[in-house]
């Protein structure tokens, strides 16, 4: 595969002798529409998102999204790792989520009203949070005496859904989350492509990375051994999965994917916890636990080959001589080799994955890559991966409560 690199050769489990319990699920044959639907993203009409999001594009800087969860993390992920954490030009994207007073009046006041587009998200399009921002933002919106708000908003739900209702009624630009599609499972359709334009993220390109994962499918698919390695650990009592990219640009990667694993996972008391970490900086605070404690986790690491900016280090180096004239980059994959090295050496399960550089392209493909992996690992676990009916209880109490 052209954008991910895998190592396998450290996750304990002898694939060869392995690969029938992908054969008895027949796990070739679940990568199709029916058991992954969320695979259609190939067949989009892309050029509608790029039409409809032009005259934003020309009036808008900013773009509020609000949702959360699944109709908020990807397109996070794509935001953080494409611009990072403090991009200085370009179109800029807010992200209302929680229903944090504090955070959300800061946000509120972040970007100019006139210059900015407001982005309601919610596959249900009734989630709690999501409305109660909704409902702010519109009340101010209208406050602020703007006689267009059909212009500043935009809704993305599914077909039928309230929000799809109320899109008509304010006569505001409305996507389609198709039905089959869940929320975690939703980021290569609108709710990550159409921020992706505004932000001139071309969706053709996060398609095509994601394309790329299925381009070859066959028993050894990354997406099939990564759900039986991952399985296997977890039989074993490996009830944790570690997802710790070497890079900051990634950590909302991990948020992604700890949505994915765990909501889709954690069913009929089986499950197995994830757990984000980020190197190098979790070094310094979990790798204490991972090499001496207890061995209950299954190690994925993403280490990023090319960095776009890189800094040499002074000639003149004080205290660790040896730094002198080394690159940043080269500091950030020895310390990665280092973390990788010792867990293996003590027998840790490990698997590496290698982006030759952060790109939409490999995003797509990282989406794509864990997506597929997440319901192959429901099968072999007998876990349906799509649904969170364990949410429902307190969002009942909540609501209950709410209602007086
Ligand atoms: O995966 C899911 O479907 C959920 O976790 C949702 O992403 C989350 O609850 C938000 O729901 P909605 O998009 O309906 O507002």
């Amino acid at each position: 595969m052209e954008y991910l690199k895998f190592d396998f050769n450290s996750c304990n489990v002898d694939i060869e002798k392995e690969i029938w319990r992908l054969e008895k699920i027949e796990a070739l044959k679940l990568i199709n529409e029916t058991d992954m639907p969320f695979i259609k993203a190939f067949k989009q009409n892309l050029l509608r998102i790029k039409e409809a999001l032009s005259p934003y594009k020309m009036r808008f800087d900013n773009m509020f999204v609000v949702g959360i969860g699944g109709s908020s993390l990807g397109i996070q992920t794509i935001y953080k790792a494409i611009f990072g954490n403090n991009p200085k030009e370009g179109k800029k994207l807010f992200f209302l989520e929680n229903v944090d007073p504090f955070n959300t009046n800061q946000i509120l006041q972040s970007a100019p009203w006139d210059r900015t587009v407001y982005c309601f998200i919610s596959k249900s399009g009734k989630t709690l949070e999501t409305v109660s921002i909704m409902n702010l933002v519109l009340n101010e919106l209208r406050k602020r005496g703007f006689k267009d708000i059909d212009k500043r908003t935009i809704f993305i739900s599914d077909p039928g859904s309230p929000f799809h209702i109320l899109s008509k009624e304010i006569g505001s630009t409305f996507f389609e989350i198709p039905p089959d599609i869940g929320g975690r499972f939703s980021v290569l359709t609108p709710v990550g492509l159409v921020p992706s334009e505004f932000l001139d993220v071309d969706p053709f390109s996060l398609i095509e990375g994601a394309r790329e994962v299925i381009r070859k499918v066959d028993i050894y698919h990354p997406s099939l051994l990564t759900a039986i390695v991952k399985f296997l650990n977890y039989q074993k009592g490996r009830n944790i999965s570690v997802m710790m990219p070497y890079s900051d640009r990634l950590r909302r990667f991990s948020n992604w994917y700890v949505q994915l694993w765990a909501e889709s996972l954690g069913k009929n008391g089986k499950g197995q916890t994830p757990l984000r970490a980020v190197g190098t900086v979790d070094q310094h605070s979990l790798l204490q636990l991972f090499m001496e404690g207890p061995d209950d986790k299954f190690y994925q690491f993403i280490k990023i080959n090319r960095f776009e900016s890189d800094f040499i280090l002074p000639e003149r180096t004080e205290i660790l001589k040896f730094l002198s004239g080394k690159k940043l980059s080269e500091v950030i994959n020895a310390e990665f080799e280092g973390t990788v090295q010792a867990l293996k050496n003590i027998g840790r399960p490990v698997l590496t994955i290698t982006l030759n550089r952060v790109s939409p392209e490999t995003l797509g493909a990282l989406f794509m890559y864990y997506m597929i992996a997440t319901v192959v690992t429901g099968k072999l676990m007998n876990v349906n991966p799509f649904g969170q009916p364990g949410v429902e209880a307190g969002k009942k109490i909540a609501t209950k409560m709410l209602m007086g």
